[in-house]
């Protein structure tokens, strides 16, 4: 079982977004060979990979031949259904294991496991039914939030509920789909930490990372994180925990809350490498990428040590919308770097890319790459 999956050796990846794309490069850079499959043609991933395999994730014969074909599976995007896991998992090695996506799939089975081991979450009840909905504003209290349980990502599938919300319209508008009421937390800050741990156990991890949202997408990340050192400790603890809890193999990033009042809770977890984790490609030893790599393939783990202080800012479509960015602008900055996912129509809040910045503090770090954006928009 703990076989080296050595260099040479061909990886599926699952999933075609950007996050197979630089674990690609990655694999690619240590003489790996990488195939993908996604229901899309000409993704992120499979413009970096050797093959790309066009089949919906359901298509389960279209998966297990994929899995024949290479000596270890893993994903980028957490939403592969189980049968697919379970299918692949027939003719390969899966890693992370089908568990830990299972978990992460379903936000009330996730807070469930959490509470269950002990970490801190937002209190929370589920709501499947009219009755479970105003029970769990009595439970929960307003303001609250109520997410759909599966298939939520960037904010989507989430209504706001306030004093005067009418919470039945509130969950019409989400399709009366199984969902988790949370309440709503007056937050001084969110960080993230990016947990690796390979098959002997080892743990190591990157972050604390801090992490700004903009209309709930991830919009700047900066690290090292300038929250209380307890709060980092705690943060990293946490991570250690959840790793162990899961028995889990590769790479895992765990959102934290951090309230007014000076608790840690876990916000959600994510089992594959994460975009507030896009600065460890520029700015550490080992990239989540490569960690994710070394993690699966049973190799040493890379060191995450931070080589100096960064920030990463995302670029949405958004950006695109008074024509072509103007890339020179950045690319004037000398501590900036530029990644673009190869995607070929931005839309509006589609992450087509990220800037990173070095700098000798983490307050010009975040200066810097904010600048460097800034200057993509700025005509004649
Ligand atoms: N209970 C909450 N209290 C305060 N802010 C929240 C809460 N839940 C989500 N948010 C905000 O919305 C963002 C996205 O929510 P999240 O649950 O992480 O969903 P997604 O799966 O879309 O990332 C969070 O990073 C945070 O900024
Ligand atoms: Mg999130």
């Amino acid at each position: 079982m703990s076989r080296v999956i050595a260099p040479g050796s061909i990886v599926g990846v699952l999933g075609g977004g950007q996050l197979g794309r630089m674990f690609a490069m990655s694999a690619r850079r240590l003489g790996y060979r990488v195939h993908t499959l996604a229901p899309e043609h000409d993704t992120p991933t499979g413009q970096i990979a050797d093959v790309e395999v066009n089949a919906p994730y359901d298509d389960l014969d279209a998966v297990r031949a994929f899995a024949r074909a290479v000596d270890i599976v893993t994903f980028e995007f957490e939403n592969v259904p189980a049968a697919a896991v379970a299918a692949a998992e027939e003719h390969a090695i899966v890693r992370p294991n089908g568990r830990a996506l299972h978990v992460a799939q379903h936000r009330i089975r996730e807070k469930t496991f959490l509470a269950g081991h002990g970490f801190p979450v937002v209190p929370f009840a589920s709501v499947r039914t009219e009755a479970e909905l105003a029970a769990a504003l009595d439970r929960v209290g307003r303001p609250a939030i109520l997410k759909t349980t599966a298939f939520g990502y960037d904010g989507k599938g989430q209504m706001a509920i306030g004093p005067e919300t009418d919470a039945i319209a509130a969950w019409d508008a989400l399709q009366r789909q199984e969902a988790v009421l949370e309440s709503f937390v007056d937050l001084e800050r969110e960080i993230s930490v990016i947990g690796a741990r390979g098959v002997d156990g080892t743990r190591a991890s990157f972050g604390p990372i801090d992490n700004a949202h903009r209309h709930h997408i991830l919009d700047i990340s900066v690290a090292p994180s300038g929250a209380d050192p307890e709060i980092l400790a705690q943060a990293l603890a946490a991570t250690d925990g959840v790793l162990d809890a899961l028995d889990f193999i590769g790479i895992l990033c765990i959102e934290f809350f951090v309230t007014r009042d000076g608790r840690l809770l876990i916000n959600e977890i994510a089992p594959r490498p994460h975009n507030s984790g896009h600065l460890t490609f520029d700015a550490c030893r080992t990239s989540q990428f490569e960690q994710q790599l070394r993690a699966i393939c049973g190799l040493p783990l890379g060191s995450p040590d931070l080589l100096q202080p960064a920030a990463m800012a995302n670029l949405l479509g958004d950006l695109w919308q008074d024509g072509e960015p103007r890339w020179e602008a950045a690319l004037a900055f000398p501590s900036v770097k530029l990644h673009l996912y190869g995607k070929r129509s931005a839309r509006a809040g589609r992450k087509m890319g990220h800037l990173t910045a070095l700098a000798p503090t983490a307050t010009e770090a975040r200066t810097l790459v904010v600048d460097a954006r800034e200057s993509l928009k700025k005509r004649g």
